[in-house]
């Protein structure tokens, strides 16, 4: 990629319209916008009894989380989680697919503070504000498009073209997952870990703090895509821990469902990749 190419990606428009979107609202008249309305009053009346209050921590990254988790989101239930799976893994390289507001970029860019890490995140509308994080690097596009060129970015950035933590939340649609998981798998570290929002996404689902979560059935596509790359089952709708060719996988049903993989074991290919051992050994 030269740098023309580059700065189309870092800056340009993306070719948004061949980009499948989600629907942002139900409409009205839909069983997703007619089950919202009850659901909604539901969750008022719970938040008016039960307050939630942000635990203090030590960590002044850990309680500006907590702080800004107190706020009811489809993703504020993982927040925390997702701050220290992170930090467990000291990264160097995190990226993340889908930026829109910045809530996960809010955790990212705190954990990567802490590890002295580059964040890259990739969004095809334009969130080029939401951090102010010094090795922070946004990329407007399509993220399946960019993978293709991320060494090159990497090359071009001096950064390590190779990916520790990969966040997946943007279209939650099968095919498109498919495309990200076969994309960017082979860009992960040795130590890899990979975290997909939505792989419990249902019109009303649970949450851990006694509310619904309400969203549109995305015909369990990211679950779905998981568990072909696996070879296994995952039943979403429990919490599920387990060891699966090579990965350990952690799944939680809450808050539209949350799973991480984290590479526990290489096949001797991708052992040689990493440099963790050699042809002859
Ligand atoms: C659910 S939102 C992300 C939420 C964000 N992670 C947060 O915590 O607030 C999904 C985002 O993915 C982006 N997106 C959808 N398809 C994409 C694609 N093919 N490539 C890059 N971004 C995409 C959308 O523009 C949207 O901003």
């Amino acid at each position: 990629m030269n740098r023309t190419v580059l700065a189309t990606c870092e800056t340009a428009s993306a070719q948004s319209t061949s980009v499948a979107r989600p629907p942002l609202f139900a409409s009205p008249w839909s069983l997703g916008g007619i089950a919202s309305i009850p659901t909604r009053l539901y969750n008022a009346l719970h938040r008016s009894v039960f307050t939630k209050r942000a635990l203090c921590s030590r960590s002044k990254e850990l309680d500006e989380i907590r702080r800004f988790a107190q706020q009811p989101s489809d993703i504020d239930e993982h927040l925390e989680m997702m701050f220290t799976e992170t930090l467990l893994c000291r990264p160097n390289v995190i990226v993340e697919l889908g930026v829109r507001g910045g809530a996960s970029t809010f955790v990212f860019e705190r954990a990567a503070a802490l590890c002295s890490a580059t964040l890259v995140s990739v969004d095809i509308d334009d969130c080029s504000f939401v951090s102010h994080y010094p090795q922070w690097h946004f990329v407007k596009g399509d993220d399946v498009e960019f993978a293709s060129h991320f060494p090159e970015f990497c090359r071009m950035k001096n950064i390590a073209p190779s990916v520790d933590v990969l966040f997946i939340d943007t279209s939650h649609y099968y095919d498109h997952t498919v495309q990200e998981i076969q994309a960017w798998m082979p860009l992960m570290s040795a130590r890899a870990k990979i975290m997909f929002h939505d792989t419990n996404m249902r019109l009303v689902g649970p949450r851990k703090d006694g509310c619904f979560q309400i969203a549109w059935d995305n015909q369990r596509g990211v679950i779905r895509s998981i568990e072909e790359y696996l070879s296994t089952e995952i039943d979403e709708s429990e919490v599920y821990t387990d060891c699966v060719n090579g990965w350990l996988v952690r799944h939680s049903p809450y808050c539209n469902g949350f799973t991480i993989m984290d590479r526990v074991s290489c096949s001797s290919d991708e052992a040689i990749r990493h440099g963790l051992v050699t042809e002859n050994q």
